[in-house]
């Protein structure tokens, strides 16, 4: 079973806002929203834009893309508004005693 790893300090993802990550398995995008983690692909499945360089949406709960707008629910992934259409991967993320921590294995094991 794939294991958590340690990606950053809480502090360095301040709420509201979303930092990207370079990992092994590739860029993860962590976004905190009203005391809440979620990661997912760094990449815009639209043109492969950067998602950590784009805005949440703390509304509602999406990720947009900084190049064309594109909306990615930051729970499933799923795009909300193009022009993206295919969802971006998520993956379980956890924090434990200030440290963000992620599985760096998309969470629907749809890599
Ligand atoms: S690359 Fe993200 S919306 Fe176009």
């Amino acid at each position: 079973m794939a294991e958590y790893i340690r990606v950053a300090s809480l502090a360095e993802v301040p709420e509201g806002e979303l930092r990207g990550f370079e990992l092994p398995a590739g860029r993860i995008a962590v976004a905190h929203v009203e005391n809440e983690l979620f990661a997912l692909g760094d990449e815009c499945t639209h043109e492969g834009c950067l998602l950590s360089e784009g805005e949440v949406d703390e509304s509602a709960d999406t990720v947009v893309c900084a190049c064309h707008g594109s909306a990615f629910d930051l729970r499933t992934g799923e795009p909300v508004e193009g022009p993206a259409q295919d969802p971006v991967p998520t993956f379980p993320v956890r924090l434990i005693e200030g440290w963000i921590e992620l599985v760096p294995v998309p969470a629907g094991g749809d890599a």
